[in-house]
């Protein structure tokens, strides 16, 4: 049996044990996209409570990409001091933590919303970018990562789910490009890779890359198990450090929500277990992690021990509980969270800081 509890090793980087916190946003900035205070005591109390690696909510690596109000931005040198107060709080509790870079693309929130193709599905109006525009972005990408290092995170990880533009340029649902940046799936994940190959030349081969990807986007004409394994063993062919295994953001979910989920009992607490079993049948990337629906230590302790996922990442559950870590080593056996997702509704979300709004735990 794998212990949890024990230190694990990404690359050049170890964490104290086998926890993420998945990025969450916090939706909390102020109107130029700098940290509150409030943000760096929550990313202060969530180290203290024992996860080994934090995943800091999602930073918009430009404003036109800004995906929401309250957003976090790494767009500007002038926002380094204050995530550079974040990062130092977490390191002196004894966690890392990576800086998830994103651009909204469809789901950009203010100016002119674009992404690989014109779409209006979802009701999102956009528009196709153009090719200058795809590279400007990727070198938005490669200057954010230099900035997330000057703030004293322990590197980064790239946005490649839940809809926004690296996931859009995935899926052959939302691109529908005919040049170099859509077509097939070798042409879908140039932004990708390109995005990864610009920072792994601007951080070098030590920096920890990480990526957070699809299993499955839910869309029927959309990104597939099959064709997220074959997108994971590229990136991990061309180094990329970890992979962290979610899903969703673009098709209608509720339709295709169950598809690939694991038929194991011990195994489909996890929404994507079986998505991410498949991708590791494919590839081995330095660390694999797994998201969304944990709750019981056996399930956490099942996928890891049988291989399926190196590491256990969770939001909604450190949300309530955010030394929930500490709380099962002392043996308490289950997160409290009943993902009722009120902290992520239309009465909370940047509206005040992230916070639960059941009883406390
Ligand atoms: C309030 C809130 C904010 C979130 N923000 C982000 C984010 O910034 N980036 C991201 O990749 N996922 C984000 N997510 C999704 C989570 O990282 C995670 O994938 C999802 O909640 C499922 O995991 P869970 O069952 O452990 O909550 C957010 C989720 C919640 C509830």
């Amino acid at each position: 049996m794998v212990d949890l509890f024990k230190p694990y090793r990404i690359g050049e980087l170890e964490i104290r044990n086998r926890f993420i916190r998945s990025a969450t946003t916090s939706a909390w900035s102020d109107e130029n996209g700098v940290v509150r205070d409030e943000i760096i005591r929550y990313y202060e109390e969530l180290a203290a409570g024992g996860v080994g690696l934090i995943i800091k909510g999602h930073l918009y690596i430009d404003p036109r990409g800004k995906a929401h109000n309250g957003m976090v931005g790494i767009h500007d040198d002038r926002v380094v001091p204050r995530l550079k107060e974040l990062t130092d709080v977490v390191h002196r509790n004894g966690g890392a933590i990576l800086a998830q870079i994103n651009y909204g693309g469809y789901q950009a929130s203010a100016g002119e919303r674009m992404g690989p193709s014109d779409y209006a599905g979802k009701g999102w109006q956009a528009r196709a970018m153009k090719p200058t525009e795809i590279w400007d972005v990727v070198e938005k990408f490669g200057q954010a990562s230099e900035r997330a290092v000057q703030a004293g995170f322990d590197g980064v990880q790239l946005h490649a789910a839940h809809g926004y533009l690296i996931s859009q340029f995935l899926s052959k649902h939302a691109n529908t490009r005919t040049d170099e940046w859509g077509g097939d799936l070798k042409n879908r994940m140039r932004l990708l890779k390109e995005v990864y190959l610009d920072i792994r030349g601007r951080l070098g081969p030590d920096a920890v890359i990480g990526m957070k990807i699809n299993g499955d986007d839910f869309s029927m004409d959309g990104f597939t198990v099959d064709e997220s394994a074959q997108v994971c063993h590229a990136m991990a062919s061309v180094g990329i450090d970890m992979i962290e295994v979610s899903g969703g953001g673009i098709g209608a979910e509720d339709e295709y929500r169950g598809r690939g989920r694991h038929t194991d009992p011990a195994l489909s607490e996890p929404t994507f277990g079986g998505h991410c079993e498949k991708i590791r049948a494919t590839t081995k990337p330095k660390a694999l992690a797994l998201v969304n629906g944990f709750r019981t230590k056996a399930a956490m302790q099942a996928v890891v021990d049988r291989g399926i996922a190196d590491l256990i990442s969770m939001s909604r559950p450190l949300i309530r509980e955010p030394d929930l870590v500490n709380r099962l080593k002392e043996g308490q056996e289950e997160a409290s969270c009943i993902r009722c997702d009120a902290c992520h509704g239309e009465n909370a979300f940047s509206k005040s800081m992230l916070r639960c709004r059941l009883d406390n735990p």
